[in-house]
C-alpha cells in the first residue's frame, strides 16, 4: 500500500476552526497557525475532464503596483522533477523578476525561496519533506523569509493537508494551474501572517505572455499543458489538468522570437507532444504540422519531448524525416517490453506495435538515436514479462534508456493492484537492464569513434576547467579541450576515445557557421 495513505492521518478537520469566510476563500486556524486557504486540490476533481473551451489570456501578468515590491530583495527558486517543471521555474523567476526580486545563490541572504516539486516517484517526495526540514531552520532565523511550495505535489491533497498540519512555517502553497498569481500570492503572503494555500484542481485557461528568465543559450518552448493518457501507474494526468495545446501561432511567434535572440536550440515540451492539437476543435492541425511550420525557422537544432507511441503518425514521421534542423534524437518511452504489462500500465499499444513503429521511424530516418523510459516492478511483473524488456532492448538498440523502480501514487489506478514484485527482485531487476543500458550507450559510442561530430558547446567540464563539455544532435555528451570562448558556439570534434556515457574528442574546427 502507499506510504502516502497514511499522511491523512495529519489532518483532522475537525480540529480546524474557520474563523472567517469571504468571497475569496475561508480563513481556518489549525493548532494555532492561521490559513486562508482559497483553494484546494481535490483528485476527483482533477481527474475530470470537462468539455469547456479553454480560452487564452493575453494580458500582462504582473501589475504596475505590484513592479516595485520585490526591490532590494533576493529569491531563490529549488526545482525537481522533468523539465516542464524547470521551465515553469522559469517563469516563476521571470515574474518574481518583473516585481523587483534578484536571484542569488546563496539562501542565507534570499528573501523568498520557492520549492517547486515532483510527484512522480516517492522518493522525488521524499527529497522535498527532506529539504523543506532544512529550511525551517532557516525560517526560524529569519521569520521575514518566505517560503513557497509549488509544482505537482501542491497538486496532492495529502500533500498539503500535511504541510498544513506539519510544516506550519510555509507561507504559501499553490499548483501548477496558477503559476501566474504568484505575484499575488507574494503580495498577500508579505502583509498578512497566515499561511495562503491557493490550489486550483481544474486547470485553468491558456495564460500567455508570462516572462520567462532562460538561461543559457538553449531553450524550452511548452506547446502543450497537461495530460489525458492516465497510465493506471502516473500521477501526471492529475497534477498536470487535462491536455491544452498552445495555438500554433503563439507557439510559433515565441521560437521566432528565441531565433531572434541568438538560442542555438529548443526543446519543445508537452507530456504526450503527439497529441498536440488533438484539443482543438477541426483537429486538422497536428503535431507533424507544428513541426513542419517551425523547422522553417532560423534556429538551429530543434528538440521535441516526450513522446507517446501510440499517436506518432505516418505524417509526423515523414516531416522528421526532413531534418535538418530537426534533430534525429526521438526519446519513445516504452515503459514495459511485454503487452500483457503494457495493458495493465494502459498505455494502449502492444510490444509488437511499439516495435513495428520502430521499424518505420528506423526506415525513414537512418541516423536516428533512440532513447526510453523503462519502469521495472510494475505490480505483477514476471521474470517473463521482464526478459521480455531485456529483449525488446536488444531488439530496438536504444542508445540511452531512463530506467525506474515502479512506485505506487496514491489515486491511481495502479495503487489499488497489489504490489507484489519484492524490492530485492525490483532492485536486481534494475540492476541487470542498467547493465544491459550501459553495453547499448557505449556500442552507441563506439559507431562514432573516428568520426567528426557537430557539438553545440555547453560548458566547462564539471572536473576539469580545460575540457569543455556540450552535445551532438543526437543529445550524446562530447568533452574536448578548448578555450572557454568557444561556449555557446557549434564546434566540429573529432572522436577519439569512448566511455559508457560520454565521448572524448579533439577540436577540428574553431567555429561553424550554421544556418541550419
Ligand atoms: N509524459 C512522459 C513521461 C512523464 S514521467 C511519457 O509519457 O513518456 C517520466 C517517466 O517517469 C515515465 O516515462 C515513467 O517511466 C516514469 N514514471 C512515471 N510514473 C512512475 C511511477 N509511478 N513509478 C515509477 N516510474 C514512474
Ligand atoms: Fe504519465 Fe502516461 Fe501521461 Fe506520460 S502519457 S505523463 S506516463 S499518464
Ligand atoms: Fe514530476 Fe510533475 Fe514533471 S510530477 S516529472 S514535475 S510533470
Amino acid at each position: 500500500m502507499s506510504k502516502g495513505k497514511d499522511y491523512a492521518k495529519y489532518f483532522d478537520f475537525s480540529q480546524a476552526k474557520v474563523i472567517s469566510e469571504d468571497e475569496n476563500g475561508k480563513k481556518i486556524r489549525l493548532s494555532g497557525r492561521e490559513i486562508y486557504i482559497m483553494s484546494e486540490p481535490n483528485q476527483r476533481k482533477e481527474k475530470q475532464r470537462g468539455k469547456q473551451d479553454i480560452q487564452v489570456h493575453y494580458e500582462e501578468a504582473v501589475p504596475e503596483t505590484l513592479r516595485e515590491l520585490g526591490k532590494g530583495k533576493r529569491y531563490i527558486i529549488y526545482t525537481f522533477g522533468c523539465q516542464m517543471n524547470e521551465h515553469d521555474s522559469e517563469t516563476m523567476s521571470g515574474l518574481l523578476e518583473q516585481m523587483g526580486y534578484e536571484k542569488t545563490e546563496d539562501r542565507k541572504e534570499a528573501d523568498i525561496i520557492l520549492l517547486n516539486t515532483c510527484a512522480i516517484r516517492e522518493n522525488a517526495e521524499d527529497k522535498v519533506f527532506g529539504e523543506l526540514g532544512h529550511l525551517k531552520t532557516l525560517k526560524l532565523e529569519r521569520p521575514g523569509l518566505i517560503l513557497g511550495v509549488c509544482g505537482c505535489m501542491s497538486q496532492e491533497e495529502n500533500v498539503v493537508n500535511r504541510i498544513m498540519s506539519k510544516h506550519q512555517f510555509v507561507d504559501i502553497i499553490f499548483g501548477t494551474h496558477n503559476i501566474h498569481r504568484l505575484p499575488f500570492l507574494v503580495r498577500d503572503a508579505l502583509f498578512n501572517k497566515e499561511m495562503v494555500v491557493d490550489v486550483w484542481s481544474k486547470e485553468g485557461d491558456i495564460i500567455e505572455n508570462l516572462p520567462k528568465k532562460r538561461a543559457g543559450m538553449r531553450g524550452w518552448v511548452n506547446i502543450m499543458y497537461g495530460c489525458d493518457k492516465f497510465c493506471t501507474y502516473c500521477i501526471v494526468p492529475y497534477t498536470r489538468g487535462k491536455e491544452r495545446s498552445r495555438l500554433p501561432e503563439d507557439v510559433i511567434a515565441e521560437v521566432r522570437e528565441l531565433a531572434r535572440q541568438g538560442y542555438k536550440e529548443i526543446t519543445l515540451l508537452g507530456q504526450n507532444v503527439n497529441a498536440y492539437g488533438k484539443d482543438f476543435a477541426d483537429r486538422t492541425y497536428t503535431f507533424g504540422h507544428l513541426m513542419d511550420e517551425i523547422r522553417t525557422i532560423n534556429l538551429p537544432r530543434i528538440r521535441f519531448t516526450t513522446s507517446h507511441p501510440r499517436d506518432f503518425d505516418d505524417h509526423l514521421i515523414e516531416v522528421l524525416a526532413k531534418q535538418g534542423n530537426l534533430v534525429e534524437h526521438i526519446h519513445l518511452p516504452v515503459q514495459s517490453g511485454s503487452s500483457e504489462v503494457l495493458k495493465k500500465m494502459s498505455r494502449k499499444y502492444t510490444r509488437e506495435h511499439y516495435i513495428q513503429l520502430v521499424h518505420k521511424i528506423k526506415a525513414a530516418i537512418p541516423n536516428v538515436s533512440l532513447t526510453t523510459d523503462i519502469i521495472v516492478g510494475f505490480p505483477g511483473e514476471t521474470d517473463e514479462h521482464f526478459e521480455e524488456t531485456m529483449s525488446l532492448m536488444r531488439e530496438v538498440e536504444f542508445e540511452q534508456a531512463f530506467t525506474f523502480i515502479y512506485s505506487p501514487r496514491e489515486g491511481t489506478p495502479a495503487a489499488q493492484m497489489e504490489d507484489n514484485v519484492p524490492m530485492e527482485v525490483k532492485k536486481e531487476r534494475l540492476h541487470r537492464l542498467n547493465a544491459l543500458m550501459k553495453d547499448f550507450s557505449r556500442k552507441g559510442n563506439e559507431k562514432l569513434l573516428g568520426e567528426t561530430v557537430e557539438v553545440l558547446v555547453e560548458s566547462e567540464s564539471k572536473n576539469n576547467e580545460l575540457v569543455l563539455s556540450g552535445r551532438t544532435r543526437t543529445n550524446r555528451l562530447v568533452h574536448f579541450t578548448g578555450s572557454k570562448e568557444l561556449i555557446g558556439q557549434f564546434v566540429h570534434v573529432q572522436v577519439t576515445d569512448i566511455k559508457s556515457f560520454y565521448i572524448k574528442g579533439e577540436l577540428v574546427t574553431e567555429k561553424m557557421q550554421m544556418s541550419s
